[in-house]
């Protein structure tokens, strides 16, 4: 798939947790159906420094980024901010404003300094937003921080690797509306202070038989990238209402010949991650209660439809 996507200059993706064991599951991987891989897990605030502040655990971060320098990919990282995930030590209560942020722009800095060689993007903040465009509150930067921890969390990142492009990552937000105007308030807010963001990560966790019509796709991507932003959809997965059969996955082929089809047609969408390629090892089943199917490999690490829907519009 990755040369499809590159022949229109984009890229193609998938997050794993490298289960090195699958010998299947690997040689998918390092074949040339990907341009480029996200650590799903490996390089999130929890994994890194799980005990205490500044005590990093490298072990499977270094092992995904080493990964992908012998086998030539580049990664697309994630992610530095988020409310979500963190380790016990970082709950909420315990720091004052200028701890925290001492906490974060020294984590930004130590990450992407690290990984410099490897990462050509990162998702610097994560999900920052409600549903109704306003910032979220449940989160502890924002909590401790205010709004500023985003234009901070940008400006650190920029300074740590003045290469990477920059994201803003979060979900529900293909489709326009009011989420999608928080995304560019936020975009307005780095800009104000004087800091850099390249592009939003749309996560793209869709649910099949609700993925948008290819207009509405295409122009709330447009609001988007006629900001002078990039696009990616960053963790593409379609799920299925279990069981699965032989007409839902029809459907889900058409879905994701959507979303390529979107990404494809707009010059600054720079390509897709798929959240895994292979039901084998997908979230969803353990997230969502009673879906799965959702991706373009199946079980056993065979083409699904889905993945036909996609390269057929190329
Ligand atoms: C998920 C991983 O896939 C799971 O393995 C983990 O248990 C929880 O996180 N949005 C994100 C991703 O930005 O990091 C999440 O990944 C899925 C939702």
């Amino acid at each position: 798939m990755a040369e499809l996507f590159s022949s229109r200059g984009k890229f193609f993706g998938t997050a794993t947790n490298l289960p090195y064991d699958d010998e299947q599951y690997m040689s998918i991987l390092e074949s040339n159906e990907f341009s480029q891989i996200t650590p799903e897990n490996a390089m999130k605030l929890e994994s890194l420094v799980p005990h205490a502040p500044r005590q990093y655990d490298w072990t499977t971060a270094d092992d995904v980024a080493g990964w992908a320098s012998r086998n030539n990919k580049k990664l697309r990282c994630h992610s530095l901010i988020w409310y979500n995930h963190l380790p016990n030590w970082l709950a909420s209560g315990r720091y004052d404003n200028a701890t925290l942020l001492s906490i974060m722009t020294d984590h930004i800095k130590t990450v992407v300094n690290r990984y410099r060689f490897v990462c050509e993007a990162w998702d610097v903040v994560s999900e920052a937003l409600n549903e109704d465009g306003n910032l979220r509150d449940d989160n502890i930067w924002y909590e401790l921080i205010g709004p500023a921890f985003i234009p901070i969390a940008f400006q650190a990142a920029a300074e740590a690797d003045p290469d990477a492009q920059l994201y803003y990552n979060d979900y529900n937000i293909e489709k326009s509306g009011r989420k999608v105007d928080g995304v560019k308030n936020i975009i307005d807010l780095i800009r104000a202070s004087g800091a850099r963001i390249d592009g939003v990560g749309v996560e793209g966790h869709f649910i099949s038989t609700q993925v948008p019509e290819y207009d509405d796709m295409a122009s709330w991507m447009r609001e988007f990238t006629d900001k002078g932003v990039d696009v990616v959809f960053s963790e593409l997965d379609v799920r299925i209402r279990l069981p699965g059969d032989h007409s839902k996955r029809g459907q889900q082929r058409e879905e994701y010949g959507t979303i390529c089809a979107a990404c494809k047609n707009n010059s600054r969408c720079r390509g897709i991650t798929v959240w895994d390629f292979t039901d084998k090892y997908s979230w969803i089943p353990d997230h969502f209660d009673g879906y799965g199917d959702a991706c373009m490999w199946n079980d056993d690490l065979e083409k699904k439809p889905a993945y036909q829907g996609c390269s057929d519009v190329f």
